[in-house]
């Protein structure tokens, strides 16, 4: 056994205090955001989201986010890959955003719910050419024989839109995850961390701080 239990860091950036966070969780979200992206990290909006399939079974992968505010923090993908399937028999998810510079943690749970077709579209074609081509190549998380059977499909797919705007494939498409509850843990020393929950009741969040 590889022993790495001398591997270890004290947590001393901060404290989080209950009486002093946002009234709403969203304002607290963006401003610890903001914080975190103002330190330059190489991808800001990389975040873990779980779904749990049909046995029970918790799955996660990093995904983008790329919008978010009071309804809820949206991400683009395969609705016919894993995730997807995933969602539409269970629309319970978690996101979990780990900010190491500042020793800080987020754990947002609720459900997920398709965005617009219309919303959509206009993120799909406000990304780059090739992503958009490559959204067409892949059947996200299904079996492939080969990386060239990949490329020979993209390929494939750049002859046939040739000259044309790439429309928004049917499978593809945005999710919004919309909360139930968001914690927002900072680090303490002696494992003695800060943590703090709000949980939506009615229209109302209630907050509380939770032992680390
Ligand atoms: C940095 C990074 C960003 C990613 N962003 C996305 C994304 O926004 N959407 C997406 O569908 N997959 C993204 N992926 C790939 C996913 O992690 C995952 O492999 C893919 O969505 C298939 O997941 P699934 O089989 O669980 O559905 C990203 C991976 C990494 C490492």
């Amino acid at each position: 056994m590889i022993d790495l239990g001398d591997i270890r860091k004290e947590y001393t950036q901060g404290h989080l205090d209950e009486r002093k966070v946002a009234p709403h969780p969203l304002t607290q979200f963006h401003a610890w955001f903001e914080d975190y992206r103002a330190t330059g990290p190489i991808e800001p909006t990389i975040m873990t989201v779980a779904s749990v399939d049909a046995n029970g079974q918790p799955w996660q992968r990093i995904l983008l986010l790329k919008a978010y505010d009071e309804n809820g923090f949206v991400f683009f993908t395969n609705y016919l890959s894993n995730k997807g399937q995933h969602f539409a028999a269970n629309a319970k998810a978690s996101i979990h955003m780990f900010w190491i510079n500042q020793e800080r943690q987020v754990q947002i749970q609720g459900s997920v719910e398709k965005i617009g077709r219309e919303e959509a579209e206009s993120y799909f074609h406000s990304r780059p050419r090739e992503s958009q081509l490559g959204a067409w190549a892949s059947q996200q998380s299904r079996p492939l024989v080969n990386r060239f059977e990949l490329e020979q499909k993209f390929e494939e797919i750049k002859d046939q839109y040739d000259g044309q705007d790439v429309p928004l494939p049917e499978y593809w498409g945005g999710y919004r995850l919309v909360p139930e509850r968001i914690e927002f843990w900072q680090g303490g020393a002696y494992r003695l961390h800060d943590r703090v929950e709000y949980v939506k009741q009615d229209e109302d969040w209630v907050i509380q701080r939770l032992n680390p």
